[in-house]
């Protein structure tokens, strides 16, 4: 996928901005900091995990029916070179590599309960979780609990209230692109996701709608007005989406199979043949990557400004040693000159 290339090239040149102006011991910035976050936001059980999942390419977040996910998820992404093995590692067991996908989601499941126990209780504190790839992106996923209506039982009556403030403590950021996933089998006015991306990103712009569960809506009925946004108009196009069914979870489906069946059921659809091109998790990946590219694009001047400060402060720190010196310190200091004047040029040439 040719944008996804130019997003992994652009990321790649950040980051090692970041750390040569990091060496320097500047005020630089963390790549992190640089970078756009990506959240999931919606009712509880609307496929807010399944669809996370899908844009990672990967089977490891804990899913299903009623409260599963019950402390946020941050999943930071991390490019690594060509031929390395993949492995995860957390934040609470730091040393401790995952190479079993299995074993990651067995992981977050007792993080999870380690902290509320095994309850229906929620925890603000998040899960961190790092995954080494060749084939990823360097990015922030988030994936939240679901906003709920009405406490259950083992729940405090303040659950709904609680969720709802973890929740928008994540996407009123304004770095937070937001997923708004919203179940098409109930009416998509009531969706809980719109509502709080509406309030917390009113103009839309970093606001995706994505209808899940399509296969499962009532006969007769269809998502036609919203995928063709005539309902809810949103900045980006609507994304429908058929994630893994709960029957597919229990047969263990692999994600290939799963997109290869999401695929089929949008190309032999009757309602939603026409739309097949701009259907799917695949396409919802795709979107979201073009966008990242656009949002970190913008983001390059202050990068440029940062570098030439850098290359300011060198130049002075150089002065005042005297130059020209042979010195260690001297030597890390102009080779530290040299790549921020190389970044400058690279980042320079993504302006036009
Ligand atoms: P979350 O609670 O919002 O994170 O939702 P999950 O991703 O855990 O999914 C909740 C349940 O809905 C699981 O049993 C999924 O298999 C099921 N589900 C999610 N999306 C779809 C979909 O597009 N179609 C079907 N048939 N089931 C789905
Ligand atoms: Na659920
Ligand atoms: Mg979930």
């Amino acid at each position: 996928m040719a944008t996804m290339k130019s997003l992994i090239g652009l990321i790649n040149k950040i980051q090692r901005a970041c750390t040569v102006l990091g060496h320097h011991g500047g005020e630089g910035m963390s790549l992190w900091e640089a970078l756009p976050t990506v959240a999931v936001v919606g009712g509880q059980s609307s496929g807010k995990s399944s669809v996370l999942e899908s844009v990672v390419g990967r089977d490891f977040i804990p899913r299903g029916s009623g409260i599963v996910t019950r402390r946020p998820l941050v999943l930071q992404l991390h490019k690594t070179d060509e031929g390395t093995t993949e492995y995860a590692e957390f934040l609470h067991a730091p040393r401790k590599k995952f190479t079993d996908f299995a074993a990651v989601r067995k992981e977050i499941e007792d993080e999870t309960d380690r902290i509320t126990g095994k309850s229906k209780q929620i925890s603000n504190k998040p899960i961190q979780l790092s995954i080494y790839s060749p084939n990823v992106v360097n990015l922030t996923l988030i994936d939240l609990p679901g906003l709920t209506k009405v406490a259950v039982e083992g729940q405090p009556d303040s659950i709904v209230q609680d969720i709802e403030n973890m929740v928008r403590s994540y996407v009123e950021k304004p770095n937070c692109i937001i997923l708004a996933i919203s179940p098409a089998n109930q009416d998509i006015a009531t969706s809980d996701a719109i509502k709080l991306a509406r309030e917390v990103d009113p103009t839309g712009e970093r606001t995706f709608g994505v209808a899940t569960k399509l296969d499962i809506m009532d006969k007769g009925t269809d998502c036609l007005d919203v995928l063709e946004g005539r309902s809810y108009r949103l900045q980006h196009p609507w994304v429908g989406i058929v994630n893994h069914s709960q029957a597919d979870i229990n047969k263990r489906v692999d994600m290939i199979a799963a997109r290869r069946k999401e695929r089929e059921y949008f190309e032999t659809s009757p309602e939603y043949g026409h739309l097949a091109s701009r259907m799917g998790s695949e396409y919802l990946a795709k979107l979201l990557s073009q966008h990242l590219e656009t949002i970190i694009r913008q983001k390059i001047p202050s990068i440029v400004a940062l570098i030439n400060k850098s290359i300011d402060e060198i130049n002075a720190e150089l002065d005042r040693i005297g130059r020209p010196i042979a010195v260690d310190s001297g030597a890390r200091l102009y080779t530290i000159l040299e790549l921020c004047r190389a970044f400058d040029r690279v980042f320079k040439e993504h302006l036009d």
